[in-house]
């Protein structure tokens, strides 16, 4: 008796957990389908859309690239997919993680690779070459952590800037897989903090920045919805130029 009630009651609890895994199944492959860049260039294009410069072709080893609905207007830029083919003959089970650093979508595409990216898909470089020769593959990917040893979180100053008028700057080397949701600048003498607007991509702008040394606030935003603030270590010296670039002195893991 005792046992005929208990019975039901596990395998409903156990159906129940089920359902509760496959509805949060963050983790789990997405199915899609990715080309490359068709120029020659190996890596990435250093006037990607992010405004990351240089670092958007050559980040990540230049493993990176475009991304059409994964892009959501410039967040999406700095994160991590795991990305592989599925063309068995071809392919390796491990793929390829490439850093989202431009905007870009044709043939139904999410990803559209660095030449080197869609290449490393391959089981090895003989494989690579019929790989390319397909040009647009079935892929499945995933956002995984972005990973920069020996890298703390780096502003990067754009050219664009003029100090005192107009501040405009990328941040590079965010690990984890977290977003970028919101910057604020603040003086480190009498606490005035300015919300910053996020221009295009990667970039965030002022045009009255907040005088003296200061003091950058970024939010990270989870998948989950989980919200923190993360303050550096170090500054932006107050004669802060265009093409500098600030060591953080801080780095996130997740
Ligand atoms: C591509 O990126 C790699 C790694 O960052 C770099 O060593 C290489 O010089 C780059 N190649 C070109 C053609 O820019
Ligand atoms: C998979 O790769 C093989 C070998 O290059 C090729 O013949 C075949 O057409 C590819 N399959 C698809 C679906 O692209
Ligand atoms: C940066 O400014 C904050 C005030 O916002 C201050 O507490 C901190 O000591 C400053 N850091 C450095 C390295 O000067
Ligand atoms: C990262 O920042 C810490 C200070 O918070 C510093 O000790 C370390 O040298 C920095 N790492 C790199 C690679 O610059």
């Amino acid at each position: 008796m005792a046992l005929s009630l208990l019975c039901p009651l596990l395998v409903t609890t156990l159906l129940f957990m089920q359902t509760l895994a496959d509805n949060s199944c963050t983790d789990c492959f997405v199915q899609s389908r990715a080309a490359y860049y068709p120029n020659s260039e190996v890596n990435g294009t250093d006037v990607g859309a992010c405004g990351f410069g240089s670092f958007g072709a050559t980040v990540n080893g230049g493993d990176v690239s475009a991304a059409s609905d994964l892009y959501r207007n410039g967040v999406g830029c700095g994160a991590c997919y795991q990305v592989r083919c599925t063309n068995n003959s071809l392919c390796s089970g491990k793929g390829v993680t490439v850093v989202i650093t431009d905007q870009g979508s044709g043939h139904n595409t999410d990803f559209i690779l660095s030449k080197r990216a869609f290449g490393g898909m391959a089981q090895t470089p003989d494989k690579a070459a019929s790989l390319l020769a397909l040009g647009v593959v079935d892929i499945e990917y995933r956002r995984v952590s972005c990973s920069y040893p020996n890298k703390n979180i780096t502003v990067k100053i754009d050219e664009s800037s003029s100090n005192p008028h107009f501040l405009a700057f990328v941040i590079w080397f965010q690990q984890g897989k977290r977003d970028i949701t919101a910057v604020q600048l603040c003086e480190t003498q009498n606490f005035v903090c300015k919300l910053l607007d996020r221009s295009h991509g990667a970039v965030w702008t002022t045009t009255s920045p907040p005088s003296g040394p200061l003091s950058l606030r970024m939010l990270f935003s989870a998948e989950e919805g989980e919200e923190t603030w993360v303050v550096p270590v170090n500054n932006i010296s107050e004669d802060w130029k265009g093409g500098e670039t600030y060591d953080s002195g801080v780095q996130v893991d997740d």
